[in-house]
């Protein structure tokens, strides 16, 4: 992965201290989302570096989605939504993990994941890694195949990518 798409992250992110709750620096891509061309080049960047290699990518809710969608459109392949519990219909499948406290689910439709052996999981930013690693679970519960999982940043000092084992993982900027 070209480091240049790192720097772009780096140059339009703002961090606001004690948000959402005190004690929380919130990393927020909001101005990456507003730059234009430097997103649009982000999304390139990745559809140059994962053409060929993935057949699908898995958004996780909410922010996730906004970097799956342009990301599957631009390579042609299924986008699939890993969504917090209660918002999918019909048939589900449900993960559920631990937080910092308390716990969380996250559900997929498997219709939308079956026969998909080259998932690519996409997210903003990886915390504690429980999200990502769960979704890694459900995707494969409801028989795909996750190849690798890319994250925008990473909170290096919460050890999150020990929790997803052996699947190629990267972070395009290191906090
Ligand atoms: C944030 C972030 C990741 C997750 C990372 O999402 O976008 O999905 O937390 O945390 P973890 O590594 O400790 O699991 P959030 O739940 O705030 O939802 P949002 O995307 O809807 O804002
Ligand atoms: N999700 C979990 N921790 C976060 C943080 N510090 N900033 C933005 N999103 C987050």
């Amino acid at each position: 992965l070209n480091p240049e798409l790192g720097d772009i992250i780096k140059s339009h992110l703002k961090s606001y201290a004690d948000f959402p709750h005190s004690g929380i620096l919130f990393r927020d891509f909001s101005p990456l989302l507003a730059s234009g061309e430097p997103f649009a080049k982000l999304i390139a960047g990745l559809a140059d570096h994962y053409r060929g290699e993935i057949n699908a990518v898995a958004g996780l809710e909410s922010r996730g989605f906004i970097l799956s969608a342009p990301l599957a459109v631009a390579l042609e392949i299924p986008m699939i939504m890993v969504r917090k519990a209660g918002k999918l219909p019909g048939d589900i499948l449900r993960e559920s993990y631990d937080l910092e406290y308390g716990s969380a689910s996250i559900e997929v439709q498997p219709d939308t994941v079956a026969g998909l052996d080259k998932i690519l999981v996409i997210d903003d930013l990886l915390a504690t890694g429980g999200t990502a690693e769960a979704s890694v679970k459900l995707l494969e519960k409801a028989g795909g195949k996750v190849v690798e999982i890319l994250v925008l940043m990473e909170l290096q000092a919460l050890h999150g990518k020990d929790v997803l084992g052996d699947i190629p993982y990267h972070a395009l900027l290191e906090l």
